[in-house]
């Protein structure tokens, strides 16, 4: 199996823990049916598996998800591949207010520094990608960021901000995209294939469509927060998923895999590197086993077949 490189940590395997979750009462309701010590067992569940690298955001539990990781790595000797984003949020205008959101960042993660730092959506307000991405590569040159990425980049954004990094001698090495069975939007709208042309990887989110893509749900059982305003939870939505979700089956049965693990595999398959959420330590557990084995062309081609009028 193919490793990535994130900023200075060279063969980090294909599949990290995605982390929004972690600290966020708004959309995951954290604290109910899931908390601080489900969490911190899902990271000592990751990481024993050998996932090294985690995703997280300055926005994410506005700011817990950072605090947890920070608390949970300082007890943990092994190194690891930490990516976080900065919110270019409208009041944010100049250089000195992305070097003050990288710091606060870093002292949330009690840090000197994070593998990857993102762009976490492409808007611009005063800012501009000019200034915000050559800021960024400024904190690459002080030792504070090992790589630069950018999230939710269209392939001209993207192509954009590579071109205004490459000014400034620096590479963009990731681009975090929505991609799953369920959401194959970048394999036809260009981001896919630009970025492949720029050399520049694609970290998969939400890779098991949160959740839907394990199989759990049911109309008469869906989940509680932010889901349940998201039609693709509700009784049409499942039930047009079911035939993937027997393929999912099917395919997993021959490997002794889950849905769940299928899916994962798929997405690096594909090339990318999914990080999917994981709220206690049988998720981590589970999803790591999307690692260590690869679906066959045909396996690949049968789910691409049975996904393709979903996205
Ligand atoms: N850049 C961006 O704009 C952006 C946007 C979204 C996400 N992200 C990143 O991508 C990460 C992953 O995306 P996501 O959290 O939206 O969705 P996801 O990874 O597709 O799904 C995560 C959710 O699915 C359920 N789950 C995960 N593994 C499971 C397993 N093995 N068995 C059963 N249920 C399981 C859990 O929720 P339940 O148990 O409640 O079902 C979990 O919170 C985020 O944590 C974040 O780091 C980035």
């Amino acid at each position: 199996m193919e490793t990535v490189t994130v900023g200075l940590m060279p063969e980090v395997l294909p599949l990290g823990i995605g982390t929004w979750a972690w600290g966020d009462t708004l959309y995951w309701q954290y604290g109910q049916g899931y908390d601080k010590a489900s969490v911190r067992e899902a990271f000592r569940a990751a990481v024993a598996a050998g996932i090294t690298l985690l995703d997280t955001a300055e926005v994410y539990g506005l700011g817990e998800s950072e605090r947890l990781i920070g608390e949970f790595c300082r007890d943990e000797p092994k190194p690891l591949a930490i990516a976080t984003k900065f919110m270019p949020l409208p009041w944010r205008w100049g250089a000195a207010a992305v070097t003050q959101a990288l710091q606060a960042s870093l002292d949330r993660l009690q840090m000197k520094s994070v593998a990857l730092y993102q762009v976490h959506q492409p808007v611009s307000f005063l800012l501009s990608q000019r200034t915000l991405l050559h800021t960024l590569a400024a904190a690459v040159r002080a030792g504070q960021i090992g790589a630069i990425g950018v999230s939710n980049y269209s392939a001209a954004q993207m192509r954009e901000a590579h071109h205004l990094l490459a000014e400034v001698g620096v590479p963009l090495a990731f681009n975090q995209m929505p991609y799953s069975l369920l959401a194959r939007q970048i394999e036809r709208n260009g981001v896919l294939a630009t970025a492949q042309e720029l050399g520049v990887k694609i970290l998969a989110y939400s890779p098991l469509a949160q959740g839907l893509l394990t199989g759990k749900y049911k109309a008469t059982a869906p989940p509680k927060g932010g889901r349940q305003l998201n039609p693709q939870f509700g009784a049409d939505g499942l039930f047009r998923i079911e035939p993937l979700l027997r393929v999912l089956q099917e395919i997993g049965a021959q490997f002794e895999r889950t849905p769940s693990q299928v899916a994962l595999n798929w997405a690096i398959a594909k090339g990318t590197t999914p990080i999917p959420g994981a709220k206690n330590a049988a998720q981590a557990i589970e999803n790591a086993g999307a690692l260590g084995w690869m679906l066959s062309s045909d396996e690949v081609a049968a789910l691409d077949r049975a996904s393709q009028h979903l996205s």
